[in-house]
């Protein structure tokens, strides 16, 4: 699969997570809230794992334009990265969970729209459709190893 429509599916199911997160945000029970993060954070980190370790190592050796783009979306990951591992040990019935969330789930989709609209279309056309497709299969096999923890991301450390 093309990576770049790999990593856009991976963006729309974390919008479809967002999405029933403000929806049930005040009728979930707690046990629900946690499960429904949970979800949002194992695909976060997994998505934000080949992305830092497969896609935006070949942006930057081969589309060495777009620089900029890599830089600012790696302290994204990080903000995002510490926002998670604060949620991941936080009691859904905590005054602070909901507002954590929610900040979470902006941040991520101003970053998403960066990603989607200014940064992966010149990434494209760089790099075409047979090396586009190469990175998408070993973007879609590292998932496997991706952590459990978002402080083990590379970005959390930057
Ligand atoms: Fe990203
Ligand atoms: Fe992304």
């Amino acid at each position: 699969m093309d990576g770049i429509v790999l990593l856009k599916d991976d963006h729309k199911l974390v919008e479809r997570l967002f999405k029933e997160f403000e929806k049930t945000r005040d009728t979930a029970s707690p046990g629900e809230k946690k499960t429904l993060v949970k979800s949002i954070l194992r695909e976060l980190v997994t998505h934000a794992f080949i992305e830092e370790t497969i896609f935006y190592p070949a942006a930057r050796a081969e589309v060495p334009q777009t620089d900029d783009h890599v830089l600012e979306s790696v302290e994204e990951h990080h903000v995002v990265a510490w926002l998670l591992s604060e949620l991941q040990d936080l009691d859904p019935s905590d005054e602070t969970f909901d507002a954590k969330t929610t900040v979470l789930i902006e941040n991520v989709r101003h970053h998403v729209e960066e990603e989607e609209k200014e940064w992966f279309p010149q990434v494209r056309k760089a790099l075409g459709r047979n090396r586009l497709v190469e990175l998408g299969e070993q973007m879609s096999a590292a998932k496997s190893h991706a952590p459990a923890d978002p402080l083990a991301l590379r970005s959390a450390k930057s």
